[in-house]
C-alpha cells in the first residue's frame, strides 16, 4: 500500500501577509491562495468548482470566500460549498507558521 506523502513549502514570511492579505501561487497543476483573514492563515484552491471560475479576486464573508462569478461561497477552513450554485468542494491545504515563515503542505 503506498501513502502519499505530505511535503511543506515556503510561501512567504508572515510580515508579507498581514491581515487582508492574500498571495498566489501555482504549485504544479495546482493555483492557491494564501491568505492572513483576521490573524488566522488559510490555503485553499483558488478556483470555483461550479464553472473553473478564478477565485484570485474573490471578497471574503466571515469565513468563506464568495465566488464573483455567480456568488457561490465556500469555507476558508473545509472548503465545503456553503451555498449553490456550487456543489464540490474547493481544496484546502494544511498551514503552519515556522520561525515566522509561512509554509503550506501539498501532496507529493
Ligand atoms: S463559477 Fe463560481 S459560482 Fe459559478
Amino acid at each position: 500500500m503506498s501513502k502519499t506523502a505530505a511535503q511543506w513549502v515556503e510561501v512567504c514570511k508572515t510580515v508579507e501577509l498581514p491581515v487582508g492579505e492574500r498571495k498566489i501561487i501555482d504549485l504544479d497543476e495546482k493555483h492557491i491562495m494564501v491568505l492572513n483573514n483576521d490573524g488566522d492563515y488559510y490555503a485553499i484552491e483558488s478556483m470555483c468548482t461550479h464553472a473553473m471560475f478564478e477565485l484570485d479576486d474573490a471578497e471574503i464573508e466571515k469565513c468563506a470566500i464568495v465566488c464573483p462569478l455567480h456568488g457561490a461561497h465556500f469555507c476558508l477552513k473545509t472548503g465545503e460549498p456553503l451555498t449553490p450554485p456550487a456543489f464540490e468542494a474547493i481544496d484546502t491545504y494544511e498551514v503552519r507558521v515556522q520561525n515566522d515563515i509561512i509554509e503550506i503542505s501539498v501532496e507529493e
